[in-house]
């Protein structure tokens, strides 16, 4: 189907919830999708350095993925979303968990946040999905609603990275094969290089205060200026320090590029099995990916037969 829109992508895409947890990360299942989350979580909470009285919002929080590990942390959390479908299944899945709100978005902007409302924000795996011009209006409107001295984490696919490089020639490969003049799927994968990033951050008035470029994402943290210039060297100093619990890593980012790989070949993920099987059963990455993969084998019998050592009750 041609979706001309992200709210129709997306709410097709989260028509059902196992859909929508699939189209959220890969996550076929609830306990990969808390795995996944945590992981996720532990970034988020490192970049932004959440206290017990931060106000924060997730744009793009899809199924509550982020939230659900967070929400229960700070004194209000507020998710906003283009797809309706999406904010169902968030609803459901943070039902009981702190003071929580969940706001549909119409376009590039947070309409239902007010000026310099909130403390923190974080946008996870959203504005790869998005034009360039509407990354940028979103933004400008996270720089509206931040406090002074307030903070934004957020990431993108980071093509000046070869892993990142790889990713994007999935991409081009495909479209060398559609029809001229066939309309290119509105939420297709975008990529960025770090120095563009860190433009647009400046262009909207916020501090690119971390950008980090060691993985096929960039990551960043803005900050919202508020003249305190030694408040603002505090936390790049900080930064600097959590950067490591922030980045992707070198695991994570070996796993992904042996899952670019396989995929580049249009074959079962052997590559990532492989390494997988190097690891012993309590490492905490490994076995994120290992319930990641064993979720994807369900839908993939082209695959053939599930390896005995990725079943969780093995
Ligand atoms: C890949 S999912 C990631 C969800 C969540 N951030 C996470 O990491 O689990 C992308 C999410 O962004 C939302 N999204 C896509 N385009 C959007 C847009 N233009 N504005 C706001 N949300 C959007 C989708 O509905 C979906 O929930």
């Amino acid at each position: 189907m041609d979706f001309q829109d992200y709210k129709s992508f997306w709410n097709d895409k989260a028509s059902t919830p196992r859909g929508a947890l699939v189209a959220v990360d890969g996550s076929h299942d609830e306990r990969t999708v808390r795995l996944t989350g945590a992981f996720s979580a532990a970034q988020a909470r490192a970049a932004l350095d959440l206290q017990a009285a931060d106000r924060v919002f997730e744009l793009g929080c899809g199924v509550g993925r982020i939230g659900r590990e967070l929400a229960g942390e700070v004194a209000h959390w507020h998710g906003l979303d283009i797809s309706e479908n999406m904010l169902g299944v968030a609803r459901e899945r943070l039902a009981g968990t702190g003071d929580c709100a969940f706001s549909p978005l119409q376009g590039p902007r947070l309409d239902a946040l007010g000026d310099a409302s909130m403390d923190k924000g974080y946008c996870v795996a959203v504005f790869i999905h998005m034009d360039k011009e509407d990354f940028v209006l979103y933004l400008r409107d996270v720089a509206r609603v931040l406090r002074p001295g307030g903070l934004f984490y957020f990431d993108h696919w980071n093509l000046a990275h070869p892993v990142g490089w790889r990713r994007f020639a999935l991409e081009f490969e495909q479209a060398a094969r559609l029809p001229a003049g066939q309309r290119k799927d509105v939420a297709r994968n975008q990529f960025v290089v770090p120095q563009e990033v860190e433009a647009y951050v400046r262009g909207v008035g916020l501090e690119p205060v971390l950008v980090l470029d060691d993985s096929p994402c960039v990551q960043v943290v803005a900050r919202k200026p508020d003249g305190d210039a030694l408040a603002g060297a505090r936390e790049a100093e900080r930064l600097r320090n959590a950067a490591p619990r922030i980045s992707y890593g070198e695991q994570w980012t070996t796993y992904f590029d042996a899952i670019v790989a396989d995929e580049a070949e249009a074959r079962g993920p052997r590559r990532l099995v492989a390494l997988l099987a190097a690891r012993p059963a309590d490492d905490p990455v490994a076995r994120m990916f290992r319930a990641w993969i064993h979720g994807a084998w369900q839908s993939r019998p082209d695959w053939g037969p599930l390896p005995a050592d990725l079943d969780p009750a093995a």
